[in-house]
């Protein structure tokens, strides 16, 4: 072996070095997180995976990531694939994020179902953000729903439901406390009346919009979903982007069932049901309608 003239103790440094992922490991890996969690992990996510995974693994002491998988397959909790996720998985997210939902939302699509539930003589009105990350999305539609009925808000039961998959994420919802550059795309009236801004620089959820959320970790991968009841409007925005057709396709018709006639599913932007979508109406971009009848 060389000589090493700088160092009398190389190895001290090595742990600073990326483990290598065979593609037999990765291709475990990927077979994990399909399986486990519906992720699409492409042959191109393969540097994102070492780069995420590799102080995860060195912290726990393995020193293959063949230990390390074999360590997930045998953990009967589910906590470390709970944990492997929690790495793999985007979170990025931000307040007001793809805007013109949003402005679909408070201009047409919440009237209409108040309108018609007011008129039904129900006061209950009932969404599910699916694939929530880390808060913004949930919390912005807590604002504007609050914002449309004003004075009449307290005559109505409003059920937010919120889930996701990485507890990581839920966590940070649920503190609710949040940077500058994630509020910076917000309506200035709705920032300064829904956070309080602390001196280090934090946007914090006030309370009022803060208990309108209820946050819950849920697998939409799973093929029954264990709701009492449907809901009016279902948001999934920017998570279908990480699965396959088939998973695509399973999951927006299990969707459909727990949507009222009339309902709304709004989707990313970047994503499509696909034309062969036989059981939605198209509103306009990402945004789709379970037909009445
Ligand atoms: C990019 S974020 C989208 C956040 C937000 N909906 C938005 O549009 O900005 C994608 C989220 O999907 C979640 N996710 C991925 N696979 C999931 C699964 N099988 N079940 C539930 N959530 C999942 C991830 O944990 C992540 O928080």
């Amino acid at each position: 072996m060389m000589e090493d003239k700088f160092m009398e103790n190389p190895s001290i440094f090595e742990s600073n070095a990326l483990l290598a992922l065979s593609d037999k490991e990765f291709g475990q890996i990927r077979e994990l997180v399909y399986n486990s969690f519906g992720i699409n992990l492409t042959e191109q996510k393969k540097s994102l995976v070492v780069g995420r995974l590799n102080k995860l693994i060195k912290q726990h002491g393995f020193s293959t990531f063949q230990n390390y998988i074999d360590y997930i397959k045998s953990d009967k909790t589910g906590k470390s694939l709970t944990i492997l996720v929690d790495k793999i998985s985007t979170n990025h997210t931000y307040f007001n994020r793809e805007k013109d939902h949003f402005e679909y939302f408070s201009n047409t699509a919440l009237p209409q179902w108040i309108d018609h539930l007011s008129k039904s003589g129900k006061k209950r009105f009932n969404l599910w953000i699916a694939g929530c990350s880390s808060g913004e999305e949930s919390y912005m539609i807590a604002m504007l729903i609050k914002e449309y009925l004003g004075n009449n808000f307290k005559n109505w039961d409003i059920g937010l439901l919120a889930t996701d998959i990485s507890i990581g994420a839920l966590e940070t919802a649920i503190n609710a406390s949040y940077s500058k550059t994630n509020v910076d795309h917000m309506p200035a009236n709705l920032k300064s009346k829904y956070f309080n801004k602390s001196s280090s620089g934090e946007y914090t959820v006030v309370d009022d919009i803060k208990k309108m959320v209820t946050y819950k970790k849920l697998n939409l991968i799973q093929q029954n979903f264990p709701f009492k009841s449907s809901f009016h409007m279902i948001f999934c925005r920017n998570v279908m982007i990480y699965f396959d057709k088939p998973t695509r396709d399973g999951l927006v018709t299990r969707f459909h069932k727990f949507l009222d006639p009339g309902g709304y599913l709004f989707i990313g932007h970047s994503e499509t049901l696909g034309r062969d979508s036989k059981i939605y109406n198209y509103i306009c971009p990402a945004t789709y309608q379970k037909a009445t009848s």
